[in-house]
């Protein structure tokens, strides 16, 4: 498998086997960390991390997994730098492909991460846009292949704003690897029609399915994993708060919903998730609104079958992959 020079901007780029690849490869790298086998394979190379919006996991993954890898990184904060008040992403682009040798960007609109890939010259990483966020699909592919042994004919469920970053990564992922994908929520927020027949044109060839349902009893009937993601995303409006609680709180992950999936079901949340009054914006949304846990509650959170940490450790094995795939 050959990926040297690719971008990572989204997984309908990919091909199952390039994916399934990546998912063994942040396996290979996880043991190798937990060995203490090291793997500075990178050395002398530099990256770039640029972030329009904020992150805790993207960022440290790339740092941290840079650093293991051998690398040097600059980190651009949403403020810091010239991009898009004085200067063009595609002149970023340029400038920014003259010295580093593999760019990370998050940011707004899709279109953007494509500009800066087009115009780089060098490997562009995309670590959340509005409509995808495919690093963290590698990770959550591998916490699922941890805890089951396989990905084909599982059943994932994602409740909540499925027309966003992660409903729209999940389904092509699942379509991708032959998963049952579902779509579980009130149809406002079903995706993108044109990217739902795409998956589904794919499923036929995998074996996968995809299905949008807004029937919460027959939507996670025998999940295997049953997924959410926050209400309001980044970079969305506060108005909104209103009519996605109203809206999406019969989607809310509970024990109920979790009794209705599979016994060996996992719950999963890419984070960070509103699920106690331990947030500023937690306590604002308690004020206004009376809501103590939002998309998922803190029972479910805490329970055993609750593998979000996993998945966040899982992010940076994974980002390790990505950047040693296109950069070695
Ligand atoms: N899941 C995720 O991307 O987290 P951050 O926003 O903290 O990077
Ligand atoms: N949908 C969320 C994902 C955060 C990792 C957001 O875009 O804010």
């Amino acid at each position: 498998m050959n990926l040297h020079g690719r971008n990572f901007l989204k997984l309908k780029d990919f091909t199952p086997e390039e994916i399934t690849y990546l998912v063994n490869l942040g396996i290979e790298f996880k043991q190798k960390k937990k060995q203490g086998i090291p793997h500075d394979e990178l050395k002398g190379k530099n990256i770039a991390l640029i972030f329009e919006k904020t992150s805790t996991r993207t960022r440290c993954s790339f740092e941290v997994a840079a650093h293991d890898l051998g690398m040097h990184v600059t980190y651009l904060d949403p403020s810091g730098s010239q991009i898009g008040k004085k200067e063009s992403i595609k002149d970023t682009a340029r400038v920014l492909g003259r010295m580093y040798d593999g760019i990370e960007y998050r940011g707004f609109g899709q279109e953007i991460v494509e500009e800066l890939a087009e115009y780089a010259g060098v490997p562009v990483w995309n670590g959340l846009t509005n409509e995808f966020h495919p690093t963290q699909m590698i990770a959550d592919m591998m916490t699922i292949q941890e805890k089951f042994g396989h990905l084909k004919g599982l059943k994932l469920v994602y409740l909540g704003d499925a027309r966003y970053n992660m409903g729209n990564s999940l389904m092509v992922t699942c379509a991708k690897l032959g998963m049952d994908f579902v779509a579980c929520t009130n149809k406002n927020y079903f995706p993108d029609p044109e990217l739902v027949s795409y998956c589904q044109e794919i499923a036929k060839e995998t074996g996968a399915s995809v299905t949008l349902t807004e029937n919460a009893d027959q939507g996670t009937k025998e999940a295997d994993v049953i997924y959410t993601d926050v209400w309001v995303s980044m970079g969305e409006p506060d108005e909104v708060w209103e009519s996605r609680i109203r809206e999406l709180t019969p989607y809310q992950v509970n024990e109920k919903i979790m009794a209705n999936a599979k016994s060996t079901a996992v719950f999963m949340h890419c984070l960070p998730a509103f699920h106690d009054l331990e947030t500023t914006i937690g306590k604002q949304i308690h004020e206004k609104f009376g809501l103590t846990e939002m998309e998922v509650t803190d029972q479910v959170f805490e329970s055993s079958q609750s593998v979000v940490f996993d998945e966040a450790e899982n992010r940076m094995h994974s980002i390790k992959a990505i950047m040693y795939a296109t950069l070695k």
